[in-house]
């Protein structure tokens, strides 16, 4: 069925929270559904980023309801805090799991928690958040999970024996292996959820290959230098803005038809309209969800309650 994301449903009524909603297809996300009519909750890991968005936000859509709640996925303590607020809100019908490192560093770094990095921000973190606020997704009827996955997931492998990469680290490696991890968290959330008898529905989604340098310029969100922009221009054949990668979330938020277990993306795979499209067989692996789980359990320090 198509999707015009230029027309999108009345979303007036609906609460939805991104992760690392201030920068990219996370900000243009939450304009979006702001301007669908939801009320939209940022979470950002900087104050003066957050402000910029939120106020940007404001700025582009009249009316919109929008607010920044702090949120850096790797930092536990930060992590309970939004759990804790988002539990304390009247409904949640929407996790958008967008935050991410998309340039890893080239040597392997680890969080406070001895974490790789890269698997501690595109996974742990979230899967931590899911676990402590899902109470109020629980208990709003027909709300949603949506898993920002990757194309990447395509070209890497993730490995249960070396989830940390300790001993094969690349930065390409690391992004790559991540988001196979996200993608299998998102279906394994699906099949736990469906297990459950839980309304939840657990989507996967990936936004093509979205450059900034094709994306509108907006203060303190988006602002490509002239040489970006250039560059990003030259491979214009298959790449779009960040503002259109975002058109993938966010129908996974607002489409009626788009059930649990599905997986979207842009209809040219780099670039286009949002449509159901195929997932590997590794992300959507029973048997690789049931080995991982108890791993990302372990290394978030947060038993799954689902
Ligand atoms: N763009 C693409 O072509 C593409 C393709 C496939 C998948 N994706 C996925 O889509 C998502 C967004 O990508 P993007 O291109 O929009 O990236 P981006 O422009 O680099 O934005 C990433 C966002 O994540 C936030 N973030 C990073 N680390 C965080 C942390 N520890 N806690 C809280 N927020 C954090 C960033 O906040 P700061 O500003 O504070 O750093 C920023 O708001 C990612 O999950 C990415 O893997 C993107």
């Amino acid at each position: 069925m198509g999707w015009d994301a230029s027309a999108l449903p009345d979303a007036h009524g609906r609460t939805v929270v991104v992760t690392g909603a201030n920068a990219g297809v996370g900000y243009f996300t939450s304009e979006q559904l702001a301007r669908a009519g939801a009320r939209v909750v940022l979470g950002c890991r900087d104050p003066e980023r957050a402000e910029a968005a939120v106020s940007a936000i404001r700025r582009r859509v009249p009316g919109a309801n929008v607010e920044a709640l702090p949120l850096d996925v790797t930092d536990r303590r930060s992590i309970d805090a939004a759990a804790d607020a988002l539990l304390a809100v009247e409904r949640v019908d929407a996790l958008v799991l967008n935050a991410g490192i998309v340039h890893p560093p080239r040597t392997r770094h680890t969080d406070e928690y001895g974490n790789e990095l890269v698997l501690a921000t595109n996974v742990l973190g979230h899967f931590r958040l899911v676990a402590r606020s899902i109470p109020a997704l629980q208990r709003t009827p027909g709300s949603r999970i949506v898993t920002l996955g990757s194309m990447a997931s395509r070209l890497g492998r993730v490995r249960a024996d070396d989830l940390q990469l300790e001993r094969s680290y690349t930065a390409w490696r690391a992004y790559a292996a991540s988001k196979i991890a996200a993608q299998v968290f998102g279906f394994e959330l699906d099949r736990r959820l469906r297990a459950a008898g839980s309304d939840v529905q657990s989507i996967v989604v990936h936004p093509g290959y979205s450059t900034s340098g094709r994306t509108p310029g907006i203060r303190g969100v988006n602002q490509p230098s002239r040489l970006k922009r250039f560059a990003d221009n030259l491979q214009a054949a298959w790449t779009q803005g960040k503002d259109e990668g975002a058109h993938v979330p966010v129908r996974a938020v607002l489409d009626p038809a788009i059930e649990g277990g599905d997986y979207l993306g842009p209809a040219a795979w780099t670039k286009g309209a949002p449509v159901h499209t195929p997932a590997t067989r590794a992300s959507r692996s029973p048997r690789l969800g049931a080995a991982l789980w108890p791993l990302f359990e372990r290394a978030a320090d947060q038993p799954f309650p689902v």
